[in-house]
């Protein structure tokens, strides 16, 4: 992903999510700056299908949305920040490509965990990736993920 791919990421963003979750195109370019290398975008004949975000981050619970990313000392984890495909798509396995991108990178830089907010809706879909809840965590800073919103871990064994 690069910045030239946010105006296509934000149509894509809007047409998995709908208009509730949409970030402003700065922050998603800051966490993109992050962790460029952890930031991935799919396209077929049509264009873009899905986008992945990713960034290093502290394992203890999620950064705050809709916010740049605060300055951190360290960063033990990776953290998937969205993973989005158009309902075209669904099915195809572009979701989970993107996602094994992003386990490839946190496994190269030796990250002990990749952990992630799971929507109510994708919880199953985490799980079965090998994601576990993490409890408890601060519910001012889930509350903005929305409800039935889960903390989830996926330790990588380091
Ligand atoms: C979740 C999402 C990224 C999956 O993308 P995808 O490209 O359809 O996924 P894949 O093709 O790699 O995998 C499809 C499999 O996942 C399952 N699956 C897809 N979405 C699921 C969900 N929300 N819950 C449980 N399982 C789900 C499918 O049933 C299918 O199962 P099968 O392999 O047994 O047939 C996509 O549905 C999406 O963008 N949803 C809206 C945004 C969202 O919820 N993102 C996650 C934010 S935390």
């Amino acid at each position: 992903m690069t910045a030239d791919d946010l105006p296509a990421v934000l149509a894509v963003q809007r047409l998995a999510h709908g208009d509730a979750y949409q970030e402003a195109a700065e922050v998603l370019d800051a966490k993109r700056q992050r962790s460029p290398a952890a930031c991935w975008v799919a396209c077929d004949a049509e264009g873009m299908v899905g986008y992945v975000f990713a960034h290093d981050w502290p394992g203890e619970a999620p950064p705050p949305l809709h916010a740049a990313l605060p300055a951190v000392e360290s960063s033990a984890c990776g953290f998937l920040h969205d993973l989005a495909v158009v309902p075209r798509a669904h099915g195809c396995g572009v979701g989970g490509a993107l996602f094994s991108a992003v386990q490839q990178w946190s496994l190269a830089a030796d990250h002990e965990a990749l952990n992630l907010v799971s929507l109510a809706s994708a919880a199953t879909y985490w799980q079965r990736a090998g994601f576990v809840p993490v409890l408890p965590i601060e519910q001012s800073v889930m509350a903005a993920y929305g409800d039935g919103a889960c903390f989830m871990r996926l330790t990588l064994g380091r």
